[in-house]
């Protein structure tokens, strides 16, 4: 059974007391917390207060680089959150490929360097709304699946966590329908069976991101495929993050598989 979970990404927001409120009040609905896993993926000058304040959180970066140490001005390495007690991250959110230019090719080479260093990535994959009109979507989500795990080993893939969010439903508003998002689900876990095997892609958790809410995430996590959600606006806003891991809670779909 996979555990779900249910992550916020912050992305670019909160000062400094705004986020410590926030998480607390996380933390404190994470006590005691067994059947989901609950994620704050904060900005990295509170990674280390954040984690030390919140022991029942996972606690993870944004970004990470794929170099150890050296002349990259800007860029955190695995070793350097590591040392500050952090073992997760974000890889290749659409706003990190689109406005930074980053590719498939750097996806994978951060996603290798992370799993080197024992981390637990996150790692990004969605389509275009021009893709999806196309009806490229299968088509671009192989092809960025295959290329995250390049020449990663079956032993280091079972750490892997894929999230789907498709590029047009992030911020918008919009939603993929609930079956919409588990065929690209039962795609992505395809593909990942046929690179490693039954029981990793049984292991490998894939989460739905793309304004999810309230009001939608029980149609989104009853999905066969759909192992959590990584959540961008709704995570800012304590009572709706709140409200969603409940709702995680309540689903359990332990005879549907
Ligand atoms: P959203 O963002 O929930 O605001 O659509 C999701 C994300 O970017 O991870």
């Amino acid at each position: 059974m996979r555990k779900f979970l249910i992550a916020g990404n912050w992305k670019m927001n909160k000062n400094y007391d705004e986020a410590l409120q926030l998480a607390r009040a996380i933390q404190q609905r994470a006590v005691n917390e067994k059947k989901i896993n609950i994620g704050v993926f904060v900005p990295a000058p509170y990674l280390r207060e954040m984690s030390l304040e919140s022991p029942d959180l996972i606690v993870g970066a944004q970004n990470i680089y794929w170099e150890q140490y050296g002349a990259f001005t800007g860029e955190i390495s695995p070793p350097m959150l590591r040392s500050l007690g952090i073992s997760w991250t974000l890889i290749g959110h659409s706003e990190r490929r689109a406005l930074f230019g980053e590719t498939d090719e750097d996806v994978n080479r951060k996603t290798v360097a992370a799993l080197k260093h024992c981390f637990f990535p996150i790692v990004c994959v969605g389509e275009t709304l021009s893709q999806r009109e196309k009806k490229t979507t299968l088509d671009i989500i192989g092809k960025q699946v295959k290329e995250l795990f390049y020449e990663i080993p079956a032993d280091m893939a079972r750490s892997v966590t894929v999230a789907y969010e498709p590029v047009w439903a992030i911020g918008t508003g919009k939603t993929a329908t609930p079956d919409d998002a588990e065929e690209v689900h039962a795609y992505i876990r395809m593909i990942i069976t046929s690179l490693y095997g039954r029981e990793i892609s049984d292991e490998v958790r894939i989460l739905y991101g793309g304004s999810v809410k309230p009001s939608n995430a029980a149609s989104l996590l009853k999905m066969r495929n759909v192992d959590g959600a990584l959540i961008g606006g709704a995570s800012l806003n304590k009572e709706d993050f709140i409200s969603i891991c409940d709702t995680a809670v309540s689903i359990d779909k332990r005879e549907g598989k």
